[in-house]
């Protein structure tokens, strides 16, 4: 059995989005009715993914406790750690280098959402690959503002490039890495770039270059967001709203899916239910303990 641990980088201090984390975390905002976090956390959840770690700045890491606590809640383990300063985000495998000890892991950007009926699928290939690294492939119509990924037919991948003036594919890589064991060696060899940030790319081209880095596409039918500016944020949030009227099913719920991965009971999911049955969240998490749905 693979024991990949994750981790949520949710440190910067949001400056495209300024006033509004003048005084609070970016993956604090709401994304329609749930807080930023949940989404990402519901990811690496769905890639079955139980121990988590979360790097914040030092201002915010208690929020975040708050509002996740230590994880039992949801059958699992959630730590946090602080990042003193924004040094780039492979500094979360330094950071978390503890944490990640002799296995393999993920990491996602806490303001990155996945939303897709193959996620699942995709996810547990590209976390049960313990060897090489995986990264994603999301076809964009801006590359130029992205990682950028050109891959052959087997999916591994050729090239990456940061943010290019001359993209050579359409594929941007979202904020979503799975490495294997001993990834933190790998990051503290990595020297700073032009905008002084130790990059991921950085370390995806070591595996690149050891002819270890894979691509698994996201087809046409997935939805990737990074909510990072006032519009995409807005956005972001429309889309969960328009999926969730319409359907009547949550979008990212890491209430259901811990109990959807049978990592807490029925009880528990009821008990859980009933400080929200103010909200149709807390009514849809209670129809779904009572079976419902
Ligand atoms: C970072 C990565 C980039 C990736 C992007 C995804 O960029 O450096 O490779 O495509 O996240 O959101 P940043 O958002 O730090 O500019």
């Amino acid at each position: 059995m693979i024991n990949r641990k994750g981790i949520i980088l949710a440190g910067g201090s949001g400056t495209r989005l300024y006033p509004l984390t003048l005084a609070i975390s970016k993956q604090i905002m709401p994304v329609y009715d749930k807080p930023m976090i949940y989404y990402p956390l519901y990811t690496l959840m769905l890639a079955g993914i139980r121990e988590i770690l979360i790097i914040t700045t030092p201002r915010d890491n208690e929020i975040f406790k708050n509002l996740l606590g230590d994880g039992k809640k949801w059958g699992m383990t959630i730590e946090y750690k602080i990042q003193e300063s924004p040094r780039g985000l492979a500094d979360a495998f330094i950071v978390g280098e503890e944490f990640i000890g002799d296995d393999p892991v993920a990491l996602i950007l806490g303001d990155n959402l996945f939303y897709g009926e193959n996620l699942q699928r995709i996810l547990t290939r590209a976390s049960s690959r313990v060897d090489d690294a995986t990264v994603f492939g999301y076809r964009v119509k801006d590359p130029r503002r992205y990682g950028v990924v050109e891959c052959d037919a087997e999916g591994n991948a050729l090239s990456i490039e940061e943010k290019p003036e001359e993209p050579k594919s359409d594929l941007a890589i979202p904020g979503l890495y799975f490495f294997p064991k001993g990834v933190s060696e790998i990051a503290k060899n990595v020297k700073p770039s032009a905008r002084g940030e130790i990059e991921i790319t950085s370390v995806q081209e070591a595996y690149l270059n050891d002819g270890r880095l894979k691509v698994e596409k996201l087809d046409r039918g997935m939805a990737w967001f990074d909510t990072g500016t006032h519009d995409a944020l807005l956005e972001t949030a429309q889309f969960v709203q328009t999926i969730e009227k319409r359907q009547g099913l949550q979008v990212c719920s890491p209430d259901e899916l811990a109990y959807e991965n049978g990592w807490i009971t029925r009880a528990q999911l009821k008990e859980l239910a009933q400080p929200f049955m103010k909200t149709d969240y807390g009514k849809y998490l209670d129809d779904l303990a009572e079976r419902k749905r």
